[in-house]
């Protein structure tokens, strides 16, 4: 039988036996516990409580506002709903860059005013200091290379990364650097499905892709682009499995229109 239909809770030592054994990790995004229960309840293995949280709830352009108080609270509520899947929670932009003390003294924030299980770092070498610290602590890290949209006013676009060599070899070594030093799983975000495919053959931990073709250990989108709540948003590689702002601006105006014409409340609504 599938270890993931085995397993009451994921955990680290899962998510390596899962590649170990080729079963494909799946991973999504939750920010609140209304959604986070009903993604876990759906079986995913990984529910990251992604700093896209600026984005899609705060209405931040990108990702850099977006506080470590303010990933706090999502992550304790995003905890409170999940029972089987790991939760990892993104170290926001300004928690982790440059002095490992205040890396680690950030992710024991995390993890001790949330309950969740581990922290996802964006970069490679430039910030191994701090997930050296943070591991050491025994906290769980998870990788973030390629597209990193904390750095994007250093890149300048969304554009898939290392297509070219020189960016592809870094990447490469970033990833073995970043497994030597003992995170648990990557993230790629956005490269050629091929270097991604290289690239996970030659590590021994999960690399979970979004945008890195199918060649991956897992997948992961952000819950709502694949939902089809959010719109403008539309990179080739998003799969949309529902059109839930449709559905939601439906709903929402027939109870307008029924509010109106005074056929809500009915009768048998009212005490
Ligand atoms: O913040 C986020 O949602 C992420 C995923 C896109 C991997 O980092």
């Amino acid at each position: 039988m599938s270890i993931h239909k085995k397993v009451r809770r994921v955990t680290t030592h899962v998510l390596s036996e899962m590649k170990l054994r080729s079963e494909k990790i799946a991973m999504l995004t939750a920010y609140d516990y209304s959604m986070a229960g009903i993604v876990d309840s759906a079986g995913v293995d990984i529910v990251l409580v992604g700093d896209s949280a600026s984005n899609v709830m705060a209405g931040y352009e990108t990702t850099l506002p977006i506080t470590l108080d303010n990933m706090i609270y999502h992550a304790a509520s995003v905890v409170r709903a999940v029972k089987r899947a790991l939760v990892v929670v993104d170290m926001p932009f300004g928690t982790y860059q440059g002095n490992s003390m205040q890396a680690l003294a950030s992710a024991i924030r995390i993890m001790k005013e949330t309950g969740a299980h581990a922290v996802k770092l964006e970069g490679g070498t430039e910030i191994i200091g701090s997930v050296d610290r943070i591991l050491s602590a025994g906290i769980p890290v998870m990788g973030h290379l390629g597209l990193t949209p904390q750095s994007i006013h250093k890149f300048g676009t969304y554009v898939v990364r290392a297509r070219e060599e020189e960016e592809a070899n870094k990447l490469k070594k970033d990833a073995l650097r970043l497994q030597e030093a003992g995170v648990f799983a990557i993230v790629l975000e956005k490269v050629p499905a091929k270097l991604a495919a290289s690239v996970t053959e030659e590590l021994n931990i999960p690399v979970i892709g979004i945008g890195a073709g199918k060649d991956v250990d897992g997948q992961v989108l952000v819950l709502h682009d694949m939902l089809g709540i959010t719109q403008e948003f539309s990179p080739r590689f998003l799969r949309r499995y529902h059109n839930l702002n449709e559905e939601i601006r439906g709903a929402v105006s027939s109870y307008v229109d029924d509010v109106r014409s005074e056929s809500f409340p009915g009768e048998n609504e009212q005490y």
